[in-house]
């Protein structure tokens, strides 16, 4: 596959995972793809913890509500470090969408499916947080985004999406 291929076969995928165990060979692969991702001034303010046994899986699971990804044999969680690159900068919401991504690409090329979990845990019930403590994670990072990883049974569903024309131009916005 290469690389146009895997950008357009991505799709946020929902439905049932196959009972079938991601190799953590193929975890690391997907997390080192991450972390190849560019960031502001290099500050790689992204880390990442893949989850690959079951008893913690099934405590993170548990604590999203309404529930998602209930089947996911695997899941990675992003966390970020919100420092400042220069100045007053922070571009630690770009560093990790790069990263994820980066992940969601090589989740594609591995033949998995999974789908960008930051709304559902960041909301005002901050789900994320309580995922954050069953991990351990340090009160310096914030927990962003929940990335499930699993052989999907099911097919993904293709959102619709606005036209090239729509969306991108050449030399100049166009006018009415
Ligand atoms: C920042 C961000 C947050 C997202 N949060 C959620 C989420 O909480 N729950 C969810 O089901 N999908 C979430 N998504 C996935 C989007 O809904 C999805 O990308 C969009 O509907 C387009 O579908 P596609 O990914 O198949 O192209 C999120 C995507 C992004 C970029």
């Amino acid at each position: 596959m290469n690389v146009f291929e895997a950008v357009n076969m991505r799709r946020s995928y929902r439905g049932k995972f196959k009972d079938v165990a991601v190799p953590r060979e193929d975890l690391v692969k997907i997390m080192e793809a991450g972390l190849a991702a560019p960031s502001g001034c290099n500050k790689q303010t992204t880390s990442l913890i893949a989850i690959d046994d079951p008893e913690v899986l099934a405590k993170l699971k548990g604590a999203i509500n309404p529930p998602v990804a209930q089947t996911a044999p695997a899941a990675i969680c992003v966390l970020t470090k919100r420092i400042n690159a220069y100045r007053d900068k922070c571009f630690a919401v770009q560093d990790y969408s790069a990263a994820i991504e980066n992940m969601l690409l090589a989740i594609v090329e591995l033949g998995y499916s999974s789908c960008w979990y930051e709304g559902h845990i960041t909301d005002d019930d901050d789900i994320a947080s309580v995922m954050a403590k069953i991990l351990g994670v340090p009160d310096d990072y914030d927990l962003v985004c929940f990335l499930p990883v699993g052989i999907a049974e099911e097919e993904a569903r293709m959102p619709v999406k606005k036209s090239f024309e729509e969306r991108a131009w050449f030399n100049v916005f166009p006018k009415d």
